[in-house]
């Protein structure tokens, strides 16, 4: 079992104070008495040493896309190019202060406004916001969008459809904002269809939907056929289409969410667009849209004057999301990217993501169950349901894998599909790390197969079985001395 730094005390053990060297006197700065306290702090008494060892240990057991495969569906864990990390971390862009004038700051703001210009390029929207620090964030923003929309025009329309596929934050994002969730079912094939949708609207009544919030391809890697149509059927019942364009692997260059017909979309930098995630760091989530959201979009936008940039604000703004500009750094690292790889370098992110996709689903398609096997884009959903048969869950699959060094894919998500494992491995992935999970995949089909009890022995892991619903709904995150 791993100790916490403050087991690992030592009562009356600390770093070596240098006083003095060689004749050298060195005066340890020290806090002003009114910002001292009198009673002993709480802190654990450690060796300099044991501090870093300590922390070192911690860091080696986590997971990340640089030590390993993390085919997390949904989540587009993809390689991040080192050189990107440079350029943010450069002076010029790290040490802006967001109150400096903006004349000392036009590089700055050309960054911006050309982000927002490739997004809206890549996206087929007319304009395209910065500020929304994530894509939950933007979904946020999007739905006081649309609410903003039909007050101005004197409508309502409190019901928004969101298809049982979608990701959790789809529905929440809406109740937020202010609208009442109706769940569009899909059908056999993990699509949803005209024929439902219109069925689902005409239960609520026509005059009362918002809109729509879709993702395409869904989160079962399934591209929606019917969308055009239901494009235009909503449209021409007066709601909107709202786009979750968090992972747009599958679409770069091939097709865009504005030719689908989508009003809205949100962007994730942060999987697409090249900021590591996953460790809770800075993430950004853009917002595009068509020409009449344009004016409820929130402010400062970057403006181009001549040769110069200014921040400006829409006329019917639905205010700041965020304090300042958005997250800067993450928004150099995306500018970056696009441009390092340009139209073709885009299209090839697109094809590569979905034949590495389709590579896995072939591979192991017929040792687990796939419930809506057809070609798919960035992803694919299997499901354990064989396996939990014989004992072993998805759950168990997904620690064995990271008992043997890979990341596990997305499980139990989406909700459609029982025992569900959303594996998506990205465009950046070589042939021989795919071949190796889907040599590690067939095995443990294997081993299941003969002695599920002992497949579940993990002993590679520091933490075994852990008491999940425990630690979600009681989640003890502070250390307390004498607790
Ligand atoms: C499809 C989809 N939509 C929305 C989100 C929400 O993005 P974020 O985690 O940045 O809030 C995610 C990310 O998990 C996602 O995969």
């Amino acid at each position: 079992m791993v100790k916490t730094i403050f087991e690992k005390s030592v009562a009356g053990r600390k770093r070596t104070d240098i006083a003095c060297f060689d004749g050298l006197e060195v005066v340890s700065p020290e806090a002003p008495p009114e910002l001292r306290r009198e009673a002993p702090l709480p802190l654990p008494e450690v060796a300099e040493v044991d501090v870093v060892r300590h922390y070192v240990g911690l860091s080696q057991k986590t997971f990340g896309i640089d030590s390993g495969f993390y085919p997390l569906g949904s989540c587009t864990m993809k390689y991040n190019p080192k050189v990107n990390e440079e350029i943010c971390a450069q002076p010029e862009w790290a040490c802006l202060h967001p109150e400096q004038p903006v004349e000392t700051a036009q590089g700055a703001l050309r960054l911006m406004y050309e982000l927002q210009e490739a997004l809206g390029e890549i996206s087929g929207m007319k304009a395209v916001s910065l500020q929304p620090a994530a894509g939950a964030h933007g979904e946020l923003t999007g739905m006081l969008m649309f609410r903003a929309y039909f007050r101005a025009r004197g409508e309502a329309r409190p019901v928004m459809i969101v298809p049982d596929s979608s990701h959790g934050t789809n529905p929440a994002s809406a109740t937020i904002g202010g609208f009442e969730v109706a769940h569009l079912e899909s059908d056999e094939r993990g699509m949803v269809t005209l024929d439902a949708l219109k069925a689902l609207c005409a239960k609520h009544g026509e005059s009362n939907i918002g809109g729509i919030m879709m993702t395409n391809p869904n989160t079962l890697g399934v591209f929606e056929q019917e969308v055009r149509e239901i494009a235009d059927y909503l449209h021409s019942i007066g709601a909107l289409l709202y786009y979750d364009g968090a992972n747009l692997n599958a679409n770069l260059g091939y097709v865009r969410p504005g030719d689908m017909g989508f009003d809205l979309v949100h962007f994730n930098l942060h999987k697409t667009f090249s900021t590591p995630h996953g460790g809770g760091g800075p993430g950004s989530g853009p917002v595009g849209v068509c020409g009449r959201l344009a004016p409820f979009l929130p402010y400062p936008l970057v403006a181009k004057d001549g040769e110069g940039y200014r921040f400006a604000k829409p006329e019917e703004t639905i205010g700041r999301m965020k304090l300042y500009y958005g997250n800067f750094l993450v928004m150099v690292r995306a500018l970056v990217y696009i441009r390092t790889l340009g139209r073709e370098g885009l299209k090839r992110v697109a094809e590569n993501a979905v034949l590495n996709a389709n590579y896995i689903q072939e591979r192991l398609k017929d040792a687990y169950d796939i419930p809506y096997y057809q070609r798919c884009m960035h992803e694919f959903v299997l499901s354990a349901d064989r396996q939990k048969k014989m004992g072993a869950r998805a759950l168990d699959i997904a620690k064995k894998l990271l008992n043997d060094g890979y990341h596990a894919p997305t499980i139990y998500f989406p909700l459609i599909v029982t025992e569900a494992m959303m594996i998506e491995p990205t465009e950046t992935e070589s042939v021989e790390t795919l071949d190796a999970f889907c040599d590690t995949m067939l095995r443990y089909a294997k081993e299941i197969g003969e002695d599920a009890e002992k497949f579940k022995e993990l002993p590679n892991l520091y933490i075994q079985h852990l008491d999940e619903v425990g630690a979600a709904r009681n989640p003890v995150v502070r250390w307390i001395p004498g607790e």
